[in-house]
């Protein structure tokens, strides 16, 4: 099976109150989203690339990578899964196959290292199922009432948070996620439509730096790191 990757970046970011999305701010010399797309396409093992945009998006035609012909495009939808169907969809399209891999990684998750990419194949590639990076819960973790006081302490041990890449096969995701968006079910990132489908995702434990910026604060943190690297 080939390995290919889908990147939803149609997103509008509002938690950051930027006056553009977050996958276009600058984060050293390129933007977040140049950064995120740079990680999958100097990679030897992947066959191809497709990046969900905004049908009225303003702001990919000004990138360098714009016109790259290993980056195909996909409309982004309402929602991040609505974005990731399409994406599959245009994987199809391009004559993937069912049982290729497919890798889903958020555009606002620019700090992917290789290695981490790396291991994710090499863990994976054999599984299944598939999975995902995930990060085990650090901090003790409280259960909030609606009054905003706490009603328990959860056993972190067993909590993970959910990052990206995430992958899967790319006809068992489409399924599963055309299955969950037509039964309404909640799916925030390819993992639940998975689970939700009956299947149990592996969880490869990646760097705890893969953050997906979502806060102001998130791309300050990113931006002191990226000045002492370049
Ligand atoms: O909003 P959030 O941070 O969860 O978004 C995660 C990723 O999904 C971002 O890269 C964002 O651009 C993308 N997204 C999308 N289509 C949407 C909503 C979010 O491609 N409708």
């Amino acid at each position: 099976p080939e390995f290919w990757a889908v990147i939803p970046a149609a997103g509008v970011g509002a938690r950051m109150r930027a006056d553009r999305p977050k996958q276009y701010l600058r984060l050293g010399e390129r933007t977040v989203l140049e950064h995120t797309l740079n990680c999958f396409l100097g990679h030897p093992t992947l066959k191809g690339l497709v990046v969900c945009l905004s049908e009225d998006d303003p702001y990919w035609p000004g990138l360098a990578c714009a016109g790259d012909p290993r980056i195909a495009r996909a409309a982004g939808g309402c929602e991040r899964a609505d974005s990731v169907l399409n994406g599959l969809l245009h994987l199809l399209s391009l004559g993937a196959h069912v049982d290729d891999w497919v890798l889903v990684h958020d555009a606002a998750r620019p700090n992917l290292c290789r290695d981490d990419l790396n291991l994710l194949l090499g863990e994976l590639a054999e599984d299944a199922v598939g999975g995902l990076l995930a990060v085990p819960a650090r901090d003790t973790l409280k259960r909030a009432g609606k009054d905003g006081r706490v009603r328990e302490t959860i056993d972190r041990s067993v909590i993970w948070q959910a990052y990206t890449p995430q992958m899967f096969r790319l006809g068992q995701l489409h399924r599963s996620l055309a299955d969950a968006l037509v039964s309404r079910a909640t799916i925030t990132d390819e993992a639940s439509a998975l689970e939700w489908a009956g299947h149990a995702p592996r969880l490869i434990e990646g760097r705890a730096d893969n953050i997906k910026i979502t806060r102001p604060e998130d791309l300050e943190w990113l931006r002191e790191r990226w000045a002492s690297r370049e």
